[in-house]
């Protein structure tokens, strides 16, 4: 018989309680260090306090009212995102992959309004992963993805990662935009070099091809910056937001530059739930702390500790690992086991972690990871790959 919620998730035999900080405890009292987040969720941990108040504060006046009105909470989102970022324009959505759709259909009409109706291709890569829509999985290309789902959207083209001369060879004139995850979550904590980025950017404005970048996973302070492509100096036109700006509240956005998103006026695109006040109350407040110099300095001299232990520890493992790679607070262990079986361990050991593809088990912790708790995860993680490595 079909179970009752629709079985399409691998799920571990964990149902968890209650959350503080980094920490988990499941329904039969066990604690767990929490290094998945949600799955670079919960940027500011489990219940934070100042997070709690934003929300419960929101809840006690108004919880929805539709985008047919001005919403305060979203102005004040949007007004900081601006301020903060390349960005002059927001539209909020719920989660990443409604954040896809915005950014392609954006791309489109952009070069339909300025006259070039036939670009409409945008190029991706292999082993991305920009969310489950018919759009985004098109997107992605991936078999695994697209399989059984009855046509693929039309309009993309798949390159190699890391494939220059292929790249270059894809852009014709129909090419609306390239899109790209400044470092690959789902494929593998797969960085772009900050040279890479700015050759894109370079090539972009060569042959008049919209960028878009998808910081999804990798935006909202996990590098240590407010976004990652800041590390490269460049910007984008279009870039996609979600998991950590509601630190746990589900919201999503794509901000855009006034010239990318002026082919989006009235009637183009819409959301009942987008940016309703109780995802921009606690989104605002994520904001307010995250893109905070002080918090992001504290993120990369954290990062840089966890980094360090975590090549220590890939040391002490040469029969588990091959080695340590990302940025920030988006690390990933590249396996010589199968990384279910390290993360089984690490439940076993009490310690979240999160499997990609590349062999590979990500580390995605609450930016807020202390010093003591980081020499606890790694502690942990010691003790999964002690497992693991007796068995091979
Ligand atoms: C880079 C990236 N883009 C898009 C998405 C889709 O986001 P969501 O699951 O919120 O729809 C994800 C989710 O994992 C992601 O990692």
């Amino acid at each position: 018989m079909i179970p009752s919620v629709l079985p399409t998730y691998a799920r571990a035999p964990l149902s968890f309680v209650k959350g503080e900080g980094p920490w988990l405890t499941e329904a039969d009292g066990r604690r767990f260090l929490d290094l998945g987040a949600g799955i670079a969720v919960n940027v500011l941990g489990h219940s934070n306090p100042d997070l709690t108040a934003a929300l419960t504060d929101q809840a006690n006046k108004v919880w929805h009212v539709s985008n047919l009105y001005s919403i305060p909470q979203q102005q004040d989102l949007a007004d900081k995102l601006v301020a903060a970022t390349f960005a002059d324009t927001v539209f909020f959505t719920n989660s990443g992959t409604e954040a896809c759709e915005l950014a392609v259909k954006m791309a489109r009409k952009y070069w339909y309004e300025k006259g070039q109706p036939e670009k409409v291709e945008i190029i991706t890569f292999s082993g991305s992963f920009h969310g489950r829509s018919s759009a985004a999985i098109a997107a992605s290309g991936s078999e695994k993805m697209v399989k059984g789902f009855g046509p693929v959207l039309p309009g993309f083209k798949h390159v190699e990662w890391g494939d220059h001369d292929g790249l270059h060879a894809a852009i014709n004139d129909n090419t609306a935009a390239i899109l790209i995850e400044p470092i690959q979550g789902e494929g593998g904590i797969r960085p772009l070099a900050d040279q890479e980025l700015k050759d894109l950017r370079a090539l972009c404005d060569d042959n008049g091809v919209l960028l878009i970048l998808d910081e999804v996973q990798c935006g909202m302070g996990r590098t240590g910056r407010l976004f990652a492509h800041e590390w490269a100096g460049v910007t984008p036109d279009i870039m996609m937001v979600a998991k950590g700006i509601g630190g746990g509240f589900p919201l999503g956005a794509v901000l855009a530059t006034e010239d990318a998103a002026s082919g989006m006026v009235v009637g183009t695109h819409g959301s009942t739930y987008g940016g309703n006040p109780l995802a921009c109350a606690v989104g605002g407040k994520v904001m307010e702390i995250v893109s905070d110099p002080a918090f992001l300095a504290d993120v990369r001299k954290r990062s840089g500790l966890l980094r360090q232990k975590l090549e220590g520890l890939v040391a002490s493992h040469p029969d588990v690992f091959e080695g340590v790679r990302g940025s920030g607070m988006m690390l990933g262990l590249k396996c010589k086991v199968a990384p279910a079986d390290l993360v089984k361990a690490g439940y076993d050991n009490l310690v979240i972690l999160v499997p990609a593809a590349d062999n590979v088990v990500r580390l995605l912790p609450p930016l807020n990871l202390t010093e003591d708790e980081i020499a606890e995860a790694v502690a942990r993680i010691d003790a999964a790959a002690s497992v693991v490595g007796a068995d091979v």
